[in-house]
This record gives structure tokens, C-alpha cells and sequence, in this order.
């Protein structure tokens, strides 16, 4: 089983080599809640976190160490289970900074990053407050499912009094691979997804796409970057009525290898002046890949990172599925690019974005310290 270290320069959890189970959470911080309890919030998360991703309990006293006349400190589901690749990654949402109506809630409104703010509105959102927004958010990636709903069940429980969980989502399956080292999955639509990925071994892509650099933004965030994190609904039952060509059109690669409709293997990249014999685009005007893609975004990359989801079923019987979208990035600014590129994206037919949030994610802390440290 994998353990990955809490501490370093940046947080875990972003090029982390994707791990197979996702439970992420946003939470409201209290009215009452005063800066220094927040502060002291972001000392106790840190401290708990750098445990649990070590396969710790949690505390002092663990799950069964303590007293028998008081709650235990962990609550003790994850007893016997190894780290499992557990990361945990923070972050701060615009509504941190500033509420809606303006109000300076821990005097750091001034620190705002000015990126930092709701996304804007896109075609096609059909968002519901249930899955949007936050002041806070933690994402748990672990290839143990239990393991992962562990972490954000303890941490919800240090937040006690402080703040509330506002939504979750548990994901499975990865859907993008950030690591070289890993073979592609696939999302619900069947197709590979994070072919085309940033990978942490790019190390200069990595710099250039996915990490904030000294003094391009507030001094705080250096060595941090910005999370986006979308619920993308996915119309199953439409889709699985899609003819095997008209999939694979939408997408721009074929389904068995994930290979450019303009030929070649899953990583050869595509070429989109290619035609067929009557003279059309081999890879469409309207196809994923290509509006996604670098060339049509002014050469914006993304760190995707997310996960399939399927939450039951709706009133209608069809399940209720998707894409817990998370895309990591050092700027808003390319999430935004690229996803209005995407308007005219055939996809869209196929889902429907009904959450979203955005975080500004801190850099990572030194042993002793905390993420966060650099705001407050
Ligand atoms: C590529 C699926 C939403 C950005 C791809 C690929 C697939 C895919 C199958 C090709 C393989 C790969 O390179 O990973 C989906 C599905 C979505 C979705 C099913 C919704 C349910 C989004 C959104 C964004 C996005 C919302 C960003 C706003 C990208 C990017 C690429 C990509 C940047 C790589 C393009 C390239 O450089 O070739 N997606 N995607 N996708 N997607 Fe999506």
C-alpha cells in the first residue's frame, strides 16, 4: 500500500499519481466562527491530515486508547487499513475572502486573489445550490473508499462548532491518469479519459500549467494553484442509445483505443487539418478533443483529476451518473478558456454541468506547520 507524505512545497493530491476513490467535501464556515478559531480550524485539519494520510488514528489517544467514559478521538472504521494512497488537499473558497453581501468575515478580504471569484456563468449550466460553492473544501483521494470517507468523516467531526459540511461527493474509478506510469481509464461514456492529461512528469508543463509562480499572484498562494470542481451529469441512457460512430465523433477518438479519429495509437497526437475522402474533417468541428484541445485555447492545459460518479437513480429511473470533473490549474483564467471553447461542444447534448465550486488552493506546509499557514 502506498503512503505519500503530508508535508512538502506543494500539497499531495494534484500530481499525486490519480488514486482509484475520491470523497471530496465543501463546507460553510459558522457565522459565529471567529479568525482565530478558523485559524485554529486550519492547525487541527493539518495536524489530523498529516496522520491519517501516514495510516495513523487520529489524536493522541486514537480509537480505542482513550478513555471508556468519553467519544474516542478517531472514530475507527479505518483501524487495520493501510494508508491506501491517502492524500488530502485544502482549499479556500471566494466566499472565505468575502460573503455575498461584502462582508470581511476573517479581515482578509484584502488577500483575496482577484482571479478568485464564482465562475462565471456558462451555456448550458443548470446548476443547483445543493452541489455549488463553499468556503472551504477537502479533497480525500485513496485507492479504499473506506479509507478516504474516513478522512473527511473525522475532519468534519474537528470542524464541529467551527464549520459544516455544505455538499460532498464520492467518486470512483478515476477518470484521468496524472502519471505517466498509469494506464488510462475510462469514464461512464466508456471512452478513455486522460489520454492527453498534463502529467506530473512533465515537469515543465507542470510549472507552466498546474503550480502558481513567485510574485504572478497574492504571495500567499506561491507554489499553490486553483481547483475547479464541476458535476457534470451524464445523460446514460441517451448516450447508450448513440450509435458507436456518433460517439466516437462527439469525442474525436475511436472507443477501443482511444486513438485520434485522424489516425495513429492513443498517444499520437491528433491532427485536425486531417480530411477523409469526401474532403470532411476527419476529426469534427464540434468534437470534444478538438475544442478541448491546447490549439483552439491558446495553448491552455489543464491538470484533470476526477471521477465518475453514480449517486442511485432519479425519479424518472435513470441514473442519476456522471463526471465529478476537478481540473487543477494556476490560474481560473484557463478552466474559463477552455470551457467556453466548449459551448459549441457535441457533448453537450449528452450532460448537463449542475455543480460547481472553485478553491484557491494554498501551497503545502512544513512538518510543524500548517496548510494555510501562509494566509494567516
Ligand atoms: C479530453 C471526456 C468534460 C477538458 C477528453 C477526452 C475524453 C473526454 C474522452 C479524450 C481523452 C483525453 O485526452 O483525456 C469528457 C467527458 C466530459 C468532459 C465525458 C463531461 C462529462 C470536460 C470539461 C473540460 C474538459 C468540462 C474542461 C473545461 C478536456 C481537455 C482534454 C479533454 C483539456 C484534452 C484535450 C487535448 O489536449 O487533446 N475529455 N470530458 N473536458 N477534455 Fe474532456
Amino acid at each position: 500500500s502506498r503512503v505519500y507524505p503530508f508535508f512538502g512545497a506543494h500539497q499531495a493530491g494534484i500530481t499525486t499519481p490519480a488514486q482509484d476513490r475520491l470523497h471530496f467535501a465543501a463546507f460553510d464556515v459558522g457565522e459565529r466562527t471567529t479568525r482565530e478559531e478558523l485559524r485554529e480550524l486550519l492547525v487541527e485539519w493539518s495536524a489530523a491530515a498529516a496522520q491519517l494520510t501516514q495510516g495513523l488514528e487520529i489524536g493522541e489517544t486514537g480509537a480505542v486508547g482513550g478513555s471508556d467514559l468519553a467519544p474516542p478521538e478517531d472514530t475507527g472504521e479505518a483501524l487495520g487499513l493501510p494508508a491506501s494512497g491517502l492524500t488530502i488537499t485544502f482549499g479556500f473558497g471566494p466566499s472565505l475572502f468575502e460573503t455575498a453581501d461584502g462582508v470581511d468575515r476573517f479581515g482578509i478580504a484584502d488577500r483575496r486573489p482577484e482571479s478568485l471569484v464564482r465562475l462565471p456563468r456558462f451555456q448550458g449550466d443548470a446548476l443547483k445550490p445543493e452541489y455549488t460553492d463553499g468556503d472551504l473544501c477537502i479533497q480525500a483521494c485513496a485507492d479504499d473508499p473506506q479509507v478516504a470517507v474516513h478522512a473527511i468523516r473525522n475532519l468534519s467531526r474537528i470542524a464541529f462548532g467551527r464549520a459544516s459540511l455544505r455538499w460532498s461527493q464520492l467518486g470512483f474509478g478515476r477518470t484521468s491518469s496524472t502519471s505517466t506510469s498509469q494506464a488510462t481509464p475510462r469514464n461512464l461514456f466508456g471512452f478513455k479519459d486522460g489520454t492527453a492529461n498534463v502529467k506530473s512528469e512533465e515537469a515543465a508543463a507542470v510549472d507552466e500549467h498546474v503550480w502558481v509562480g513567485a510574485g504572478e499572484d497574492a504571495a500567499w498562494m506561491t507554489g499553490g494553484s486553483y481547483l475547479v470542481a464541476r458535476r457534470i451529469r451524464m445523460l446514460i441512457e441517451n448516450w447508450d442509445r448513440t450509435q458507436l460512430q456518433e460517439q466516437e465523433l462527439v469525442i474525436g477518438r475511436d472507443k477501443a483505443q482511444g486513438a485520434p479519429l485522424s489516425g495513429g495509437t492513443e498517444f499520437t497526437e491528433p491532427d485536425f487539418d486531417a480530411s477523409g475522402a469526401a474532403g470532411q474533417p476527419l476529426i469534427d468541428p464540434t468534437a470534444h478533443v478538438r475544442l478541448a484541445h491546447p490549439a483552439q485555447n491558446s495553448g491552455v492545459r489543464l491538470l484533470r483529476r476526477g471521477y465518475n460518479y453514480v449517486d442511485g437513480n432519479d425519479e424518472l429511473g435513470r441514473l442519476d451518473a456522471g463526471l465529478f470533473f476537478l481540473s487543477y490549474q494556476r490560474s481560473p483564467e484557463q478552466f474559463i478558456t477552455v470551457q467556453r471553447t466548449l459551448a459549441t461542444d457535441g457533448l453537450n447534448e449528452y450532460i448537463r454541468h449542475v455543480g460547481s465550486a472553485i478553491f484557491a488552493v494554498p501551497p503545502g506546509a512544513t512538518a510543524g506547520g500548517f496548510v494555510g499557514e501562509t494566509l494567516f
